[in-house]
């Protein structure tokens, strides 16, 4: 089954690491084309230079951008405009935790972790959307987690953001459905790749407690929460992603779907 994406221009913000640099890779096997948007630009960089090593036929820039920053925002979606004239899908990914004791955190850890799940998801939508409107077309996907959905221990205000995110979703979908613009959140589990190696510093991976789902043994106790029994891949995450941001989904709008293998069913 195709997917219809040959030639449409996405953009993968956090598309520098883990389940964004899967989305950005999949989307370029599928012909589209790229704007990777991540304060890691190197880490951006690399995942370009992998999707030209696998054969991708789009065109594919990386623009540093901190999205938590509105003007670097508006500044990253002029310079899109100007390369790729429209832009078809926006795919929100880029996010972070670091996972502790609430009454332990202080405050300024909990405006940054704010200003990177929620509002950076605003700027985009916000500065993106007007553009999608005035055209009557997009696709935009974005990543919460299930943490947005049932809380998690050590996650709290990373799990209000979440939350937020799927609340903005809906009521932007009811907003600008009649332009045939769709919003769509995906809540991946825990998706932790093998190799470290692979994950940049940047990664919310290295902080907090998420550092003890390196060992196998945490990732063999965490899995046994699972249905199936193991954890996700970025790849399984951007399977239902990529298919949400394709024409194949043109009447799905404002649904949060979970990927993760049966953590949560709701
Ligand atoms: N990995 C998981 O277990 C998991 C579970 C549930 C939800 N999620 C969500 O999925 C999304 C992707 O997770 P991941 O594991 O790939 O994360 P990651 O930390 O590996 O990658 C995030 C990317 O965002 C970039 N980034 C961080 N701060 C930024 C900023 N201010 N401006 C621009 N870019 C910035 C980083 O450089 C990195 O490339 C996030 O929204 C995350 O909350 C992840």
């Amino acid at each position: 089954m195709e997917l219809t994406l040959s030639g449409k221009n996405a953009i993968v913000t956090g598309g520098g690491s883990n389940i964004g640099r899967s989305i950005a890779l999949t989307l370029a096997e599928e012909g589209a084309n790229i704007a990777l948007f991540d304060i890691d630009e190197v880490a951006a960089l690399g995942v370009i230079q992998e999707a030209k090593e696998a054969g991708a036929v789009g065109n594919l820039a990386a623009f540093a951008t901190d999205l938590t920053d509105r003007q670097q925002v508006e500044a990253s979606v002029g310079r899109v405009v100007e390369k790729f004239e429209q832009i078809d899908i926006l795919i929100n990914c880029a996010g972070g935790d670091q996972a502790g004791p609430f009454l332990d955190q202080p405050p300024e850890l909990h405006r940054k972790l704010v200003d990177l799940n929620y509002m950076s998801v605003v700027h985009c939508m916000h500065t993106v959307l007007p553009h999608m409107v005035e055209r009557g077309y997009g696709r935009v996907v974005s990543l919460a987690s299930d943490a947005g959905r049932m809380g998690e221990y050590h996650e709290a205000v990373y799990s209000g953001a979440k939350a937020g995110v799927i609340a903005l979703t809906k009521s932007l979908a009811r907003e600008v459905g009649r332009h045939d613009v769709t919003l769509n959140v995906v809540c991946p589990g825990l998706t932790i790749p093998e190799d470290p190696e692979a994950v940049p510093e940047t990664s919310m991976l290295w902080a907090g407690d998420a550092i003890d789902f390196w060992t196998p043994e945490r990732r063999a106790s965490a899995s046994r929460r699972y249905a199936l029994r193991r954890l996700g891949t970025a790849q399984d995450v951007a399977n239902v992603v990529v298919f949400l941001a394709s024409d194949r989904c043109n009447f799905v709008t404002g649904q949060t779907w979970s990927v993760s293998g049966g953590y949560t069913m709701m």
